[in-house]
Formats: C-alpha cells, structure tokens, sequence
C-alpha cells in the first residue's frame, strides 16, 4: 500500500514573515491527519526557518528543496549542493521540474546525475517528468515521459527507485488552470509506472509513489486521489495559502 504524498512547490514566492505566517495557520489544521505524508518546499531563502517552524511536526509534515546541484562543494556560483540541503533539514528534493528544464535549459541527463547524487545525500527525488502542448499534439506524451525518466532514473538501484517519488506535471497544465482529465492523467501515469516495471521489476515500480502535478486545487484533488496509479501531488499556486494546501491535504488522503 502506498502512502500517498502532497507536496507544496513555493516556486519563487514568500518571505521569512510569510513563511512563520503560513506554518502557524497550516500546521493546526492538518495536526490530525493521518495517511498522507506532507512536503513543503520552500525557495531556498526559507528553508532554514520552515524547517524549525516545522520542527513540531517532524514526520508528518517533511521539508524539500525545489533543486540542487551535483558537486559538493566547490566553485560554483549560485548552486546549492545535496550535503547543504541535507544539513538544513530536507528530506525531499525536487529534480527536473519542467521550469528548470525550459528556463535554465538542465537537460535529461544532468537531471540523471543530480537524482544518483541525491540519493548518495540520503535525499529523496521528486522527479519531474511531463510533455509540453505540442509534444501531446503530436502524440509524444508517453515517450516524452519515458525518456525523461529513464535519462532521470538512470544508473540508480531498484533499492533506491522504491522511495522514488515520481511528479508527472504536463508543462500546459502547470499555472494554466488547464488541469489534466483524471483520466488522461490516469493513463499516463499507468504508463509511466509500467516503464518503471521495465527497468526495476513490478514490485519496485508498484512500490514508487507518482503525483500528478498541473493546476491542483481543493476542488480538484480529490478526483486524482481516486484512481488507481495515482498517489498524490505536486502543488503550486494552491499551496501558497494555508487553508487551501490544507484542504488539498485533507483531500488527498
Ligand atoms: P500549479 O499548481 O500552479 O499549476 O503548478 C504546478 C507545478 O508546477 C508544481 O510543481
């Protein structure tokens, strides 16, 4: 039986004070729910002060990075590495999502490499696959996913591939209000589970948790949570008010 996994994605968004604002109002409302576990993750600015304002509810609501980098440490500008976000409380990291991919051009194998170093940091991927609008037109949404996830789950062990969470987030349903059908997204993410089968066997693959990401709101989740191959979610804009990720929560259980 998997456990399902809601994960909050701040992308770019909030300050220190906004951060302590939103832990104090979510934490009180999902303090009783049991079944689904909770990520938060907050740009890197804040993961200091969500990881000690979540300190409280260690084990039921997790803390994640949105990236990281592959090196240790070393010269390189900007980045941030798996031991730093380790030592500052995260569980959970967030690799490929489809804004690093088309912004900062990161490519289906540096996301490989990042996910292999980020299990050798003790840290848990969240790996984001999904197609853009164009590559659904023209028919190329299960190979579209099954590269990008067999370039991301590349060189790993079937060990490690059974805490694998999976983001299947279509690029033209992330901030568009345009939610993927649940049956579309159903279908897909069965295929993605069956590449899954493929390269680690069907008791991993049946092991791995995949989210379906794309415009989730309260009123949206719960229909997800119904089918079979789905097992949570990766959440933007609604997640950014307490009330309304804590309703997705409590709905995705
Ligand atoms: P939205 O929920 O705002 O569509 O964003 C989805 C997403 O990209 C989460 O990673």
């Amino acid at each position: 039986m998997r456990t399902p996994v809601i994960a909050a994605n701040w992308k770019m968004h909030k300050t220190l004070s906004e951060t302590a604002g939103f832990v104090k109002e979510f934490l009180p409302l999902v303090r009783d729910l049991d079944g689904v576990e909770m990520v938060i993750c907050p740009p890197f600015t804040l993961l200091g002060a969500a990881g000690w304002a979540l300190a409280d509810a260690k084990g039921k609501v997790g803390l994640g990075a949105q990236n990281m980098y592959k090196e240790v440490q070393g010269a390189f500008t900007g980045e941030v590495s798996g031991p730093m976000l380790k030592d500052v409380g995260c569980g959970y990291v967030i690799l490929g999502h489809s804004e690093r991919r088309a912004i900062f051009g990161e490519s289906d194998e540096l996301v490989g490499e990042k996910v292999r170093v980020a299990y050798t940091h003790g840290l848990i991927p969240i790996l984001c696959v999904g197609e853009t609008l164009q590559e659904r037109e023209a028919g190329q949404t299960d190979a579209v996913n099954r590269r990008q996830l067999l370039a991301g789950v590349a060189g790993i062990t079937p060990e490690q591939a059974r805490s694998l969470v999976v983001a299947y987030e279509p690029v033209w349903a992330i901030g568009t209000g345009r939610n993927c059908n649940t049956t579309d997204a159903q279908a897909t993410i069965a295929a993605i589970r069956t590449v899954l089968a493929e390269k680690f066997g069907q008791e991993v693959a049946d092991a791995v948790r995949i989210q379906y990401g794309g415009s989730v709101k309260p009123n949206n989740i719960a229909d997800y949570m119904a089918q079979p191959d789905i097992d949570g979610a990766l959440v933007g804009g609604a997640s950014l008010e307490a009330a309304s990720f804590a309703a997705i929560c409590k709905a995705g259980k």
